[in-house]
């Protein structure tokens, strides 16, 4: 499974790229509005950071105006992902871009029917919200697991995404399940790395090491 950093923060994203373990990054409307930057520039200064699937959401509605505005988004750098909200429009501009060569991720899916279609339309990705069902009383996990198993069994080349993960858990789960990529907040990433035994350890090496001259 790849990680990605699912965040606009470019300091965050630095130090996440620096342990040389992020692969990708996804963004969306509310977490560049934190920023205080215009969408496109953050992309940018994000793409010279981590070379690889970078995805950047539009905000059109209809089919039309959203092929027209992935059309652009894509155009600021090769390794922009255009994001497509799940509607009956966006599917058609998921089919209308990938026809064209454009990589798309398919966001906001919370069934795996749902990402059966995003697959149906060509997207590249689709990104699976689990945190957001499991706050409704529902396993997003098992949306998941689902999802990959029917992907796969048919041979659709779209790669699951999980989103919304909230906490370490949901990495191991999502990794569990199958997913393809998960994209995680940066607080969780750096979560992963930590474990109380790791530092105690290293205490006691430390602590150990004073009774000896390192050569
Ligand atoms: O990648 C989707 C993510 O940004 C949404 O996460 O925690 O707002 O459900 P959350």
């Amino acid at each position: 499974m790849r990680l990605f950093m699912d965040t606009a923060n470019i300091d965050e994203i630095r130090r996440g790229a620096a342990m040389g373990v992020i692969s990708g990054v996804t963004t969306n409307p509310s977490l560049v509005a934190k920023e205080g930057i215009q969408y496109k520039d953050r992309v940018l200064e994000i793409c010279e950071v981590v070379d690889g699937p970078i995805s950047a959401e539009g905000i059109a509605q209809t089919a039309d105006e959203l092929v027209e505005e992935g059309k652009r988004i894509a155009a600021w750098h090769e390794n922009v992902i255009v994001k497509v909200v799940m509607t009956e429009p966006g599917l058609e501009a998921i089919s209308r871009l990938s026809a064209e060569g454009i990589g798309t991720n398919c966001t906001l899916i919370f069934s795996a029917n749902q990402a059966l279609l995003a697959a149906r339309a060509g997207a590249t990705f689709v990104s699976p919200f689990v945190g957001r069902l499991d706050d409704g009383g529902q396993d997003g996990m098992e949306m998941v697991r689902e999802a990959v198993q029917i992907l796969e069994s048919f041979h659709l080349p779209t790669q699951v995404l999980a989103a919304s993960l909230r906490h370490t858990r949901h990495v191991t789960d999502a990794a569990l399940a199958g997913a393809h990529v998960a994209t995680i907040p940066s607080t969780v990433l750096f979560q992963m790395l930590k474990h109380p035994l790791t530092d105690s350890g290293i205490e006691r090496f430390l602590a150990d090491a004073k009774g000896y001259t390192a050569v």
